[in-house]
């Protein structure tokens, strides 16, 4: 699984309908990620102000929108955006073209780190290292921590709980109430757009190519069930811990809505 430069391209109008549908999609999970987006850009732009060419990764890009915005912030940054969804990656290089480099792996596999460069000045994701296992997610981490000099940044913007109840019900009490308050609950839901996605015909392809890595995914974890990915559940705190043991000597996060965190660890 994982080969880099094996995804088929969607053709540019067919990814943009599908990028802005996506967004749209996502955002019923995560009312303010825009905002997310803009404080993740902020901080990398911030940390790397002295790095002439920085290299960044985007680790689980999906279609690519996150990295989308930090090219358009940072444009002399080579962003290098990585996920294990053929399909996916596909949506990206056709909105984003080869202004981004894309690259097919698996974030469970060490061999992720093959096809980026010896040395990075940051990395960031958004939505996706919850799927990874604690001890997966702690290989990841100490990865990074070795690609990474000193004030290399990693930037991680997803759900993470902040501990036991009480405090943990009313953190996600106020998210509920934020994505009502943003008016997103009736944007489209993922199942309905992971539908409508693969029943198109400009498709046929990416959906195909889509299909046989899902099969492969779903065998490697029936063979090995520390691939299996779930939900890891870790809080911001547990992040953070894992971030030291890894190496970063500052960690901590610098935005929250609700459970809704981004995480920042400087090296
Ligand atoms: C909810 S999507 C978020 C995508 C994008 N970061 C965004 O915010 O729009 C989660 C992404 O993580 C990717 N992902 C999950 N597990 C992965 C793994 N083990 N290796 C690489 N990508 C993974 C999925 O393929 C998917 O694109």
């Amino acid at each position: 699984m994982g080969k880099t430069g094996t995804t088929a391209t969607v053709p540019g109008e067919t990814a943009s309908k599908w990028l802005r549908r996506w967004d749209a999609q996502q955002e019923r999970y995560v009312a303010d990620r825009e905002e997310r987006f803009a404080v993740l850009c902020d901080v990398v732009e911030a940390a790397l102000v002295d790095v002439a060419e920085p290299v960044v990764l985007d680790l689980g890009c999906g279609p690519g929108s996150l990295a989308g915005r930090l090219h358009e912030r940072i444009p002399a940054a080579k962003i290098i955006g990585i996920d294990a969804d053929p399909l996916l990656l596909g949506l990206a290089r056709g909105n984003y073209g080869d202004d981004i480099t894309w690259v097919n792996a698996d974030l469970n596999s060490p061999t992720w780190r093959q096809n980026v460069p010896a040395t990075i000045h940051a990395a960031v994701s958004t939505t996706a290292l919850h799927w990874l296992p604690v001890e997966r997610l702690a290989e990841l981490y100490r990865t990074l921590g070795g690609l990474m000099g000193p004030g290399g940044v990693f930037v991680d913007g997803d759900h993470m709980g902040v501990g036991t109840d009480p405090v943990s019900a009313l953190a996600k009490t106020v998210g509920e109430r934020r994505a009502a308050r943003a008016g997103v609950l009736a944007n489209e839901e993922w199942k309905p757009w992971w539908a409508a996605l693969k029943a198109d015909p400009a498709l046929a392809e990416q959906v195909e190519a889509h299909e046989a890595w899902a099969t492969e995914v779903s065998a490697t974890r029936a063979a090995d069930a520390s691939t299996h990915s779930g939900t890891n559940a870790l809080t911001v705190g547990e992040h953070s811990a894992m971030l030291t043991d890894a190496g970063f000597s500052s960690v901590a996060p610098v935005w929250q809505v609700g459970d809704d965190h981004v995480l920042v660890a400087v090296r």
